[in-house]
């Protein structure tokens, strides 16, 4: 369990107040609230607990600035004290897959679940496996959002980047899927109001 901070927010009034914020106050944020938020992105459920995600805290200015030109210059690079580089490593994911079986299953299950894993992900092939481990960031994609605003920040994600120059830019392996630059920190400007479907237009109930 991670222990929540007295202001954190609980699940439904963070999903409310979260909004896309794309200026920040000018204020670093301090180490253990980047990993808490990281933590808690994490705690996101993935097919056989996979857990491909991976993360890239950039707080350095002209690292920053590089970062911004590979996304198309979108001012909220720029402006977030710390931006999160969200991607997803299948290759990584399955050379390590013992790391994600749980530490209380017997010897002989985590043989099968380590076949069955490996065997699943190797018959799709690299692409649809790459492509099945960015269905999973994207869990996790959500949760950092949720888990930002949660634990007092707010947060806007970027799909809009060059993917070949943010992976040249980190230094990341030429396999793995970015999902989202994800700009953190303390809003200074309140976003657009919430624009949603209904539920009536979003869901049949038989
Ligand atoms: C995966 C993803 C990618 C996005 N990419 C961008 C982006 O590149 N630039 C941008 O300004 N907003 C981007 N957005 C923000 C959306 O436009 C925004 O979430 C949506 O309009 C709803 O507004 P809200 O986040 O304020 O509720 C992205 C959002 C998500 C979830």
């Amino acid at each position: 369990m991670i222990e929540s901070p007295a202001a954190s927010l609980s699940v439904v009034d963070a999903a409310s107040r979260r909004r896309s914020i794309r200026t920040f106050v000018q204020q670093p944020i301090p180490r253990e609230d980047l990993e808490q938020i990281i933590e808690v992105a994490s705690l996101a459920p993935s097919a056989f607990n996979a857990q491909p995600w991976r993360f890239v805290v950039v707080e350095d200015a002209a690292l920053k600035a590089k970062l911004a030109a590979a996304a198309f210059n979108q001012r909220q690079v720029l402006s977030a004290p710390a931006v999160i580089v969200l991607y997803t490593d299948i290759v990584d994911t399955i050379a390590n897959v013992n790391e994600i079986m749980h530490p209380g299953l017997p010897a002989e299950q985590r043989e099968q679940s380590v076949t069955r894993i490996v065997g699943f992900l190797q018959e799709k092939g690299e692409a649809d496996a790459e492509s099945w481990g960015a269905a999973q960031g994207n869990i996790a994609l959500g949760f950092l959002l949720l888990a930002a605003e949660g634990l007092g920040y707010q947060s806007s994600a970027m799909a809009g980047f060059d993917p070949e120059a943010v992976k040249q830019l980190l230094g990341l392996p030429a396999n793995v899927r970015v999902n989202a630059l994800v700009a953190v920190g303390k809003g200074a400007e309140e976003g657009f109001p919430h624009h949603r479907h209904p539920v009536s237009r979003l869901a049949k109930f038989v």
